[in-house]
């Protein structure tokens, strides 16, 4: 597959949630396409392993181990983002937890791990950053799920999650129009080798075999198509698009992803009865 043609030299990128898959790999295109990158997880050895990847393109990379629910933590973060690197061109919100865990036997506090991440720790991410934003020019993109808009059995909690990034993208982008700054939604597919699908679709598993059947494309996406899809959406060429909700899933989410719902629903029967 060709890589994207994009030039971001110049440009200043902040991924939250960027030290492993999906989000490191739009962090790559970033820094594959000239950016300064700045990157932020909870773990200091993931951050510390991001920074080291994404110097072999070539150039500057800072780290921060923080928490996106840690608002305290996140000003200070952004704060120093801000004064060594200067005003952030791009902003890219994915961090989030997942688990299947049907709605009837998941605890209160587990819904709200996974809305405190994905969904409150995105207003945060965007709270927070937005005084550090270049005005006018800064593109946020905040990474949804198919689960946003497609009920999944198992994942009540990241539904409910996702469907908030959406609308908070979509007010954001009315809110801050205004000033230059443009917010979208990338909504990725099944993307291959991540946590996400190591989760959800463990290898092997009823899920595993019906996703590639699901998707229209008839194959899993790569972390190369996000970046791609990323490189572009926060691009010049893309400076009309603003609160939009963009799929970038083979067709996944025009129904075959409802299935994986389904295939964990499936599993988790399975495993209730005895002798399996
Ligand atoms: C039921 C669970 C659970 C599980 C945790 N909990 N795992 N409940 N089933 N499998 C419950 C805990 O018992 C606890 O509730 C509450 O959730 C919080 O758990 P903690 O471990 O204290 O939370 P924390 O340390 O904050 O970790 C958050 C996490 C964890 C979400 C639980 O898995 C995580 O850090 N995940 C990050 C990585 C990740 O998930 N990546 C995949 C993203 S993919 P109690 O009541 O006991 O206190 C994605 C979309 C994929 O988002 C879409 C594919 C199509
Ligand atoms: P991943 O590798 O687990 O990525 C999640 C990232 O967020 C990691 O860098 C993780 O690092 C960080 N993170 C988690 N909780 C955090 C917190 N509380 N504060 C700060 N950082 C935190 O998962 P992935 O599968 O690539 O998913 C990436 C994004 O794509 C997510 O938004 C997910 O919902 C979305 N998505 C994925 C798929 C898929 O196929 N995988 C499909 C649709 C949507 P630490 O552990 O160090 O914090």
């Amino acid at each position: 597959m060709s890589q994207c043609q994009f030039d971001y030299r110049d440009k200043v990128v902040f991924v939250a949630g960027g030290t492993s898959g999906i989000n490191l790999g739009i962090a790559q295109g970033f820094a594959k396409a000239g950016a300064t990158l700045a990157v932020m997880s909870r773990s200091q050895d993931k951050v510390d392993a991001a920074i080291e990847a994404l110097k072999q393109q070539g150039g500057q990379v800072m780290g921060f181990a923080a928490d996106v629910r840690d608002v305290d933590r996140l000003k200070v973060v952004f704060e120093q983002a801000h004064r060594e690197l200067g005003p952030i061109d791009v902003l890219v919100s994915g961090a989030a937890g997942n688990f299947p865990a049907a709605a009837n036997e998941m605890s209160a506090n587990a819904f709200k791990a996974v809305v405190d991440i994905d969904l409150l720790g995105t207003f945060n991410v965007l709270r927070y950053c937005y005084d550090y934003l270049r005005k006018p020019g800064a593109s946020i993109i905040n990474i949804s799920a198919p689960q946003a808009f497609i009920p999944m059995e198992m994942q009540a909690h990241v539904c409910a999650a996702k469907a908030g990034v959406d609308m908070l993208t979509r007010t954001t982008a009315m809110e801050w129009g205004p000033e230059g700054i443009r917010v979208n939604s990338l909504v990725p597919g099944p993307i291959e080798g991540t946590e996400g699908m190591k989760r959800l679709a463990p290898a092997g598993s009823l899920g595993a075999q019906r996703v590639i059947d699901s998707v229209p494309l008839k194959r899993q996406g790569t972390v190369e198509d996000m970046a791609n899809a990323a490189l572009f959406i926060a691009s010049d060429i893309a400076s009309y698009i603003n609160g939009a909700v963009l799929p970038v899933d083979g067709g996944w989410g025009l129904g075959g992803a409802g299935q994986l719902g389904q295939s964990l629903a499936e599993m988790a029967k399975l495993a209730q009865q005895p002798g399996t």
